[in-house]
């Protein structure tokens, strides 16, 4: 199998300088690389956790796919689609959930940040946080299943979702392999050499310092007056300027070539101003981008090309997607009735389930009950309701403990048709295991 690099992108906001030079071009250029294989989609489920605006979901989407493909991602070169697209993606979301501890949820970091600020103000701690911000990890995480991907290409930011993923991955393989590995356990791709561009303030580009320079909105003029507003210091023309200390420097880099560079910075040295500099900067960065932009305007002119781009891309995703997720549903045991039984259940399933299990549990009453069920999955102990959930544990702690010497005193009855013998041994049993 040739390697599969996928990568998701979120579709909010509109695309700025930061987000080509960080995340679009390096991507693209790794798109035409021999032996991948690449998969790029919209992550919009994704986007709704974050916006509950439909008119800014709709146009973002839009903007985004219109910008990748501007930017020269080559549709028929990469799998490129919108993950709404794919219902097997929240399928898979489904069965991965089932399997993810609670607690390595509690860990991820956008979850906690929003719990930390939460702590801080004195609310209650998870004042505001949705469902969906809670388990954001798992939806990525079936993003990058669904497809084997081996290489996810992600900031720092998104390196905890990445090892997630193969937490969760490594799981289920544990779980339903029965000796096959669903699951490619992917690795986070960060890329060092990319530059992380400064906005209008030196601080790195980001919407939410709001210190973004448009890509393609504004056109060449709203490059050139957002590039004005970049700070400089105040040095006036004429006067030697440290190219080491200025961003704008960084931003020129960003798009020029080594001569350029030099150039550039010799110039500054001696003493060129900044603002013939900034104009000179505007032209650097148009000459890059006026022939995207151009690509950018007509497919925004034309949504429907777009859209049937992304329904080829989808075609072929599903492809993957509908016969990998019917091997998964037949893994946990999602199976056509009639069909022939599994034959024999492996080694692992048997050691599992020779003994019996407690469970615990509150009824409608209100009450804490447990009880006790065999391996055949029969009823062979009762209890009867506590009112504290922890009396009900320590009984069952006792009986795990102690085996048949606790049931005296115990509120509790056997099952329909379970002799006294058959649940004695099964309590042996339990407190041979423990
Ligand atoms: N969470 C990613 C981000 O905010 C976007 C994303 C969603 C993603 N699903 C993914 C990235 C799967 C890589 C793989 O940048």
């Amino acid at each position: 199998m040739t390697k599969r690099v996928l990568t998701g992108i979120t579709t909010t906001g509109t695309p700025h300088l930061g987000n080509y030079v960080g995340a679009i071009r390096p991507a693209v250029a790794a798109s035409r690389l021999a032996g991948v294989e690449s998969f790029f989609f919209l992550a919009d489920y994704h986007a709704l956790i974050k916006c509950d605006e439909p008119r800014r979901i709709e146009r973002s989407r839009l903007e985004i796919a219109a910008t990748w493909l501007a930017c020269g991602l080559d549709p028929e070169r990469v799998t490129f689609y919108r993950q709404s697209d794919i219902p097997e993606v929240p399928e898979l979301t489904w069965l991965l959930t089932c399997v993810t501890p609670k607690g390595l949820m509690n860990r991820a970091h956008a979850y906690k940040a929003a719990t930390d600020v939460n702590e801080a103000a004195g609310e209650d701690i998870d004042a505001g946080v949705t469902m969906g911000l809670f388990s954001y990890p798992i939806l990525m995480a079936a993003d990058i299943l669904m497809f084997n991907a081996h290489e996810v290409p992600v900031g720092r930011d998104q390196v905890q979702h990445i090892e997630m993923a193969r937490d969760i991955a490594q799981r289920f393989n544990h779980l339903f392999g029965q000796g096959r590995e669903h699951f490619v356990l992917p690795e986070a791709v960060v890329d060092e050499q990319v530059a992380t561009l400064p906005g209008l303030d030196g601080r790195k580009m980001s919407k939410s310092y709001d210190n973004t320079i448009p890509l393609f909105e504004g056109g060449a003029k709203g490059l050139q007056a957002a590039l004005a507003r970049v700070v400089t210091d105040s040095k006036l023309p004429g006067e030697p300027k440290d190219p080491d200390s200025a961003h704008l420097v960084t931003l020129y880099e960003a798009f020029a070539d080594a001569d350029e560079r030099a150039a550039f910075r010799a110039d500054l040295r001696a003493g060129l101003g900044w603002g013939e500099a900034k104009q000179r900067v505007g032209e650097r960065i148009e000459r890059t981008l006026a022939p995207m932009r151009e690509r950018y305007t007509d497919l925004m002119a034309h949504p429907a090309r777009i859209e049937e781009t992304l329904l080829e891309g989808v075609r072929k995703a599903r492809a993957i997607a509908g016969p990998f997720l019917a091997q998964l549903r037949e893994a946990v045991g999602l199976r056509r009735m009639g069909a022939a039984q599994a034959a024999e259940p492996a080694a692992t399933e048997k050691v599992r389930s020779a003994a019996p299990v407690f469970k615990q549990y509150r009824e409608g009453d209100g009450r804490f009950y447990f009880k006790l069920v065999g391996a055949d999955g029969r009823l062979l102990l009762q209890s009867e309701g506590f009112d504290q959930g922890r009396d009900a544990g320590q009984w069952v702690a006792r009986l795990k403990r102690e085996g048949a010497a606790a049931l005296a005193g115990l509120p509790a009855q056997r099952g329909q048709g379970v002799g006294e013998a058959e649940l004695v041994e099964a309590l042996a049993l339990l407190v041979q295991q423990a």
